[in-house]
């Protein structure tokens, strides 16, 4: 039974990969500074789903405050989950900061307490937002990644450089995961799936950015925790002992077939109102995913037709909508 460190552990995915971890009896440390970027509320309550498991714990801490790691050090933790961050991509051209604070000095204490008490393994989330505007598609973790088109994306890169400096040096083993578009219960509310099923069913207007010409690569929730285990249990093996790879879906949807789906399971119609391109956004994600099917045995199973009634199940009973 590993004792493993969650950072986000009050977020979408950390409260989901945590769940995951208790499930099959691993104990569970979760840090979270329980950020105001999103409704507050919403954390809690995810939390309230971990507490009551006696394997987990929780330190309410903000990952990039170096006396972190004299608090965290003596916990017994034998390998780091690092899913705290400043995510989206809109919101870093309004506070860089934000992001420069939680994504580079946060990934930086991280690494350092990742260094202090030579952990086995350091999983961490990097974002599809790395490929840019690259044309050519799926996305494969070999293409090229030194054009971000948002300082959001900026930094997640700069967390894999910092990382490969990391598994370099001290032969810390680490693997970073690229997560396209994650959508599923307990979602984050400033992404698409939420602010859409919000205003279908209160009958008010959704704005639909680059006139609907938008493609995303929808990944369940489920299948990103999947993926986040599998790789927690294959550290790589390789020199520099520093492996990255793509999860996603592997299927390129159309945002406005998304939007049909959500409709559907919704059973209301959705007023579109087609909008411009948002600045720092890219109009398609696609993952490939060979490498992380051939390394880890990832393989998705649930379409955006079988996901997107088990996230409306979810939105209905936590919005009361
Ligand atoms: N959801 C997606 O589609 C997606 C896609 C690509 C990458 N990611 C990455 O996956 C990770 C998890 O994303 P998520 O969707 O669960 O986001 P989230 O915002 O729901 O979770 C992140 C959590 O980190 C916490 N946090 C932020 N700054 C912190 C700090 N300084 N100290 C401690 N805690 C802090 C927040 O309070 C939040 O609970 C992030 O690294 C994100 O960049 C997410």
């Amino acid at each position: 039974m590993a004792k493993i460190l969650v950072t986000g552990a009050a977020g979408f995915i950390g409260a989901a990969v945590s769940r995951a971890l208790l499930a099959r009896g691993d104990h569970v440390i979760g840090v979270d500074n329980l950020s105001p970027y999103y409704d507050v509320a919403l954390k809690q309550a995810r939390l309230q789903t971990l507490s009551p498991h006696k394997d987990f714990t929780f330190h309410h801490a903000d990952i990039a405050d170096k006396s972190v790691i004299g608090t965290l050090a003596g916990t017994g933790i034998s390998a780091i989950i690092h899913l705290a961050a400043q995510p989206g991509v809109r919101y870093s051209l309004e506070d860089p900061f934000a992001y420069v604070t939680a994504n580079m000095m946060g990934h930086t204490v991280m690494l350092e307490l990742a260094r202090a008490l030579k952990i086995a393994h350091f999983v961490y989330a990097s974002s599809s937002s790395v490929y840019g505007a690259n044309k050519k598609t799926p996305f494969a973790v070999g293409d090229a990644v030194d054009h971000p088109n948002s300082l959001y994306a900026a930094t997640k890169r700069a967390d894999e450089l910092f990382t490969q400096a990391y598994a370099h040096l001290y032969v810390i083993p680490c693997t970073g995961l690229r997560f396209f578009t994650v959508y599923g219960p307990w979602g984050r509310p400033d992404m698409a799936p939420i602010l859409f099923a919000k205003a279908i069913a209160a009958g008010e207007p959704i704005k639909v950015f680059n006139h609907g010409e938008m493609w995303r690569d929808f990944t369940y929730v489920d299948d990103i925790v999947d993926g986040v285990l599998r790789a927690l249990d294959r550290p790589p093996a390789s020199s520099p002992p520093h492996a990255v790879y793509n999860l996603g879906n592997n299927k390129s949807e159309k945002l406005t077939d998304f939007i049909g789906d959500l409709e559907k399971a919704l059973g209301k119609k959705a007023q579109m109102v087609m909008a411009p391109m948002q600045p720092g956004d890219v109009p398609a994600t696609w993952a490939d995913i060979d490498a992380s099917t051939a390394a880890l045995g990832y393989k998705p199973t649930t379409p955006i037709s079988a996901g997107i009634p088990k996230f409306v199940d979810w939105f209905r009973d936590y919005y009361r909508a």
